[in-house]
């Protein structure tokens, strides 16, 4: 059985509360309830995590190049938060460990303000997702078993 991480960043803690008008209803709880009914259903293993730390997402990251090169992980589904539009250093643990990483997001970046509009992550991730609401996590999910 292959894992798949689904890894969280900088205040994705707060979905449900935090802009609902942008973020929606939908708990942190939730999505992770989401991935996992998604996991249960494709036969895969899930590691559900946030953190709001720059270090521990780049260490995560890490710990997924280990179990690639061990030939146990399918990929990495990523929301990056804000780091998304900042991180030299995620861009740089996604390459350097050769891991297959679907960048997402839960709103239209690209229709938000400018500063969204540039992604540090998706020169190294294999593909984007963004603007489906959370229903982008389990496609996210479910496109790492067809690519
Ligand atoms: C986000 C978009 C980012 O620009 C923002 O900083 C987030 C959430 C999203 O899921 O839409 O924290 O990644």
């Amino acid at each position: 059985m292959k894992t798949v991480f689904v890894l969280n960043g900088p205040n994705l803690n707060l979905l449900g509360t935090r802009e609902p008008a942008v973020y929606g209803a939908h708990t942190l709880a939730d999505v992770e309830a989401l991935c996992a009914d998604t996991c249960q259903k494709l036969g895969l293993k899930l590691e559900f995590r946030q953190s709001n730390h720059e270090g521990t997402l780049v260490d995560w990251l890490h710990e997924a190049g280990r179990l690639h090169a061990s030939g146990e992980l399918l990929g990495v589904v990523f929301n990056a938060g804000a780091y998304t539009h900042t991180s030299v250093a995620l861009h740089d643990a996604t390459k350097g460990t050769g891991i297959t990483l679907i960048e997402l997001h839960i709103s239209n970046v690209h229709a938000r303000e400018a500063f969204r509009h540039h992604s540090y992550l998706a020169p190294a991730a294999r593909g984007v997702i963004c603007g489906l609401g959370v229903a982008g996590y389990p496609l996210a999910i479910e496109a790492l078993t067809r690519i």
